[in-house]
């Protein structure tokens, strides 16, 4: 009775690590993102935290689910999302068309800005210097972000420049201080965070392109993409949204 009692416990046991370990779980939502990009996610304390974190905790809360985010670099978010390994993605992601044949987009929930950083005392004083014939110019982005694909096509593949691409933002940021590139084009919000850390840095006043953010979703899940899509909907309609954007960016 004991022996068999034991090979009961002893498959159970066995069943249940199977169960955990292989198929997903059906409580989680798993959220990639990118935590280099203050204020939508940043790590604070061990923790990722922002704009993004918070939307997305509150999607997860409105369904039901327990959310994981995971940190990954930006250039294997999408990858991830393609192959199933993450439910979704939230990471200031840009809606662009290259990407709506890779991924489903939810609507959009933020709008952001690509723009220019220089060294205080730069030649470079407008967008347009970056599309001089001859102009020839370092450009610093992060890897696989509109910012590196934009000035790729624009500027790379024209000959009117080079692009240096970087892991994260900071560290393009980190090469126009040490003068390795002669600016950054990145987005606004994460732009403004990296210009007032680092001193004799700015931002020029003209703006590159202007872009809708929202969340990147398998093309395999429509399921799950109208269920965010709902959940989303609902919070920009009730303003959370609008209130967590503004905890993290104050109105000017
Ligand atoms: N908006 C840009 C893009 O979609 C940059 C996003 C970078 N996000 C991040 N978490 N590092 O390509």
């Amino acid at each position: 009775m004991k022996k068999v009692l034991s090979l009961v416990l002893v498959l159970a046991l066995a069943i249940s690590l199977v169960a955990c370990g292989g198929a997903k779980n059906d409580n989680v939502l798993t959220m990639a993102t990118n935590a280099e990009f203050p204020p939508y996610e940043f790590m604070e304390g061990g923790k990722i935290v922002g704009i993004d974190a918070e939307i997305g905790a509150a999607i997860a809360e409105k369904l039901g689910k327990e959310l994981v985010i995971e940190n990954v670099d930006f250039d294997s978010l999408i990858p991830g999302v393609q192959t199933n390994k993450y439910d979704f993605v939230m990471a200031g992601m840009t809606v662009t068309d290259e990407r709506k044949e890779q991924v489903n987009f939810s609507q959009t929930y933020a709008t952001g800005v690509q723009v220019i950083i220089v060294k205080e005392d730069s030649k470079i004083t407008s967008v347009d210097d970056l599309f001089a014939e001859g102009a020839n110019n370092k450009i610093g982005v992060q890897l696989a972000t509109t910012g590196d694909l934009y000035c790729t096509w624009d500027i790379e593949d024209e000959g009117l420049g080079s692009v240096e691409r970087f892991n994260k933002g900071a560290d393009a940021v980190m090469a126009l201080n040490s003068g390795k590139v002669d600016c950054v084009v990145i987005d606004n919000e994460p732009a403004k965070v990296f210009v007032a850390n680092n001193p004799g840095l700015k931002i020029l006043d003209t703006e590159y392109i202007t872009e809708d953010y929202a969340i990147a979703i398998s093309k395999d899940a429509p399921e799950l993409l109208a269920e965010i899509d709902k959940a989303l909907g609902e919070l920009i309609a009730d303003g959370t949204v609008k209130n967590i954007i503004e905890k993290y960016i104050p109105a000017e």
